[in-house]
């Protein structure tokens, strides 16, 4: 329950609509008991019979105490029916069946008011959950995704959060209306007979104990239930990520089982869950009979051998009884699908709870302008155990462009997420004019950078669309000038839509090179300050690599860049040549002044020309 306190405060803005639904909740309790007591007079007209109506004479009845107030209610209810019916047993008839109909249909009706009201709670926090987590969601560091599978983040989002708004119904139901009907109805019952009610009050303590063993390990089975469903997700997120590799290498048959061993853990544990949750409803219904079956004995003998009750007050005390056990049975399955949603939540607040350790500090200052330089102090850097970065320096001159050379794996992406600050340094400083970027808001820090990933990410969207996330006021103009900049004018144009064209899922309709060329016109079109590259060049053919040549060297003008290069022809007319291995510089110097002193530049260089 702890995990679902917590949400609790999602419903805060929808008090109202709580209150509303507890109002009305009292009258359908309040109803519902009533309209077992007013089959009283019904039966009584019933077990008159035809002779016994004919002779009877009721006489307006007295209220004397409060002992007596149960008879004087009866009395008076059957001396009204009478009255009004004036001997005719037709009319009597019709009078008390009204009654009745009258008392269900106003019960049934608080009934819909309440869920009417609820309605807009439930879905109100599940709007607010889902909108809170998706928040959160973007808010995270890209740390905390290496480590998690999309899909499971995908099932928190959509099933767990579905499990809790469920649950939120349950809760109203578990605290309000049926403890309320439950109240109402033993209060008519005690009304009625508060010997029968006692053994009632026996019974129910002993009920709950069993209903409680049933649901007791209702909550490990959810969660596992609830991680399954993560897992499926994640395979199948990653299987329509990774369509074309699993056809091309005929992998279909390893990840249908993967996904169908996912299907069936799926079933066993929901088989489980469900089994158990099942239990509820019939095995409260069975207790409940039971404790009727104790009742019709007792109450049957104060009928029969006592006579000190009678036979219609009786049925309407059996009614009532039964009466208890819907609520009952309500009872035992809200706390059961509560348990469920304790569970969901708790996956749910595992990401809302989450300590994003990359935030903005309090005295951060909004940084809008770059006039000097951007430096890399001393820098040391680690994901997990191994350091990737040892003691780097490099500083970026206003107007100039740095290049990062080396082999795979040396550390140059990784210097792109350092100085975007996708990633924290363990040691050293990074600076923008003298300004440790730790010190400047996020938010315009990145606003002083463009960024060319090293695999393009375009999402499903037109060219224009994808172009204008980093400026979203810019004009039609300035986006044909940023894709003219960026080499991709001509393709863009030959499209019959133009810039109004769909590129498809992650860009997936365009070539390798034409994805580049849109991701570098977006850089430009945001016109930052600093922009770092890390262009995949390696990745293209000769024609669509001086394509994508072209563009970088045409964004790089007048710009202040630092560039991560794997074609070195990019870089020629770099200002500054760094030359990176296992995360440490080796060289660093000019094109030329590299190729004189001969070494492992050189041989990166000489083995090129060499393809
Ligand atoms: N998210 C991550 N979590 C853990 N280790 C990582 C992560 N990203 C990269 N690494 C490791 O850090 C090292 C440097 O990676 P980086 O991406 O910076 O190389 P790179 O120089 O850009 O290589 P390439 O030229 O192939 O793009 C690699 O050894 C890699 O295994
Ligand atoms: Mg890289």
């Amino acid at each position: 329950m702890t995990y679902f306190k917590k949400i609790i405060r999602f419903a805060k803005p929808y008090k109202r609509f709580a209150i509303l639904n507890i109002i009305a909740n009292i009258f359908y309790a309040l109803f519902s008991a009533l309209s077992f007591i007013a089959l009283i007079p019904m039966l009584d007209v019933l077990f008159e019979g035809k002779e016994g109506r004919e002779n009877k004479v009721i006489e307006k009845p007295v209220y004397t105490e409060v002992s007596n107030a149960k008879d004087y209610f009866k009395d008076y209810l059957s001396y009204q029916v009478n009255e009004y019916a004036q001997d005719d047993a037709s009319m009597a008839l019709i009078l008390v069946i009204s009654l009745v109909i009258i008392l269900f249909f106003l019960k049934n009706i608080s009934n819909y008011i309440a869920m009417y009201f609820i309605t807009f709670l439930r879905n109100g926090v599940l709007k607010d959950l889902r909108n809170a987590l998706y928040k959160k969601t973007i808010e995270l560091p890209l740390s905390y995704y290496s480590e998690k599978r999309k899909g499971d983040t995908i099932a928190r989002i959509t099933s767990d959060v579905l499990e809790i708004q469920h649950s939120f119904l349950s809760i109203l139901e578990l605290i309000v209306r049926e403890p309320l009907t439950i109240l109402f109805t033993i209060g008519a019952m005690l009304f009625i007979s508060w010997e029968l009610t006692i053994f009632v009050f026996i019974f129910i303590p002993i009920s709950g104990f069993i209903i409680s063993l049933i649901g007791k390990s209702l909550k490990k089975k959810s969660d596992r239930v609830q991680q399954e469903q993560g897992h499926f997700l994640s395979i199948l997120e990653e299987t329509l990520g990774g369509l074309k590799i699993i056809k091309g290498f005929n992998a279909e048959s390893i990840f249908y089982s993967k996904f169908k061993a996912s299907t069936l853990n799926f079933y066993n544990f929901s088989n489980k869950l469900l089994n158990r949750q099942n239990l509820a409803s019939p095995a409260s219904e069975f207790l409940g009979i039971s404790v009727i079956a104790v009742l019709l004995w007792y109450g049957g003998r104060l009928v029969l051998i006592d006579g000190t009750l009678d036979g219609s007050t009786f049925i309407a005390y059996m009614g009532l009884a039964y009466n208890i056990l819907t609520p009952a049975k309500g009872i035992s399955k809200a706390s059961y699908s509560l348990k469920k949603g304790n569970a969901a939540a708790e996956r749910v607040l595992e990401i809302l709870e989450t300590e994003n350790n990359i935030k903005d500090q309090d005295d951060a200052v909004a940084k809008t302008d770059f006039t000097s330089e951007l430096t890399l102090e001393n820098i040391s850097f680690k994901y997990e155990k191994e350091y990737v970065l040892r003691n780097f320096n490099v500083t970026v001159k206003k107007g100039t462009t740095v290049a990062l050379v080396g082999q795979s794996g040396s550390g140059k992406s990784t210097i792109a997420n350092l100085v975007t600050r996708f990633y924290d340094t363990n040691e050293g400083e990074i600076k923008i004019d003298g300004v440790n970027i730790k010190q400047i808001q996020q938010k315009s820090l990145r606003n002083l950078m463009g960024l060319v990933t090293q695999d393009s990410i375009l999402f499903n969207a037109s060219i224009k669309e994808n172009l204008k996330i980093g400026q979203p006021n810019a004009t039609d103009e300035e986006l044909i000038e940023a894709l003219k900049i960026a080499n991709a004018f001509d393709f863009v144009n030959s499209f019959p839509n133009g810039i109004d064209t769909n590129i498809g899922d992650g860009g997936g309709k365009l070539s390798g090179g034409q994805k580049q060329r849109i991701s570098i016109a977006r850089a430009v079109l945001k016109n930052p300050p600093i922009m770092i590259l890390d262009e995949a060049t390696s990745a293209l053919d000769t024609e669509s690599e001086q394509l994508v040549q072209k563009a970088l060297e045409n964004m790089m003008q007048n710009r202040t860049s630092l560039v991560i290069a794997h074609r070195l022809s990019t870089i020629k007319n770099a200002d500054t040549i760094v030359v990176m291995h296992q995360g440490e510089i080796v060289e660093q110097g000019k094109h030329d002044e590299l190729i004189t002193s001969d070494g492992i530049y050189r041989k990166l260089v000489e083995m090129q020309s060499f393809e």
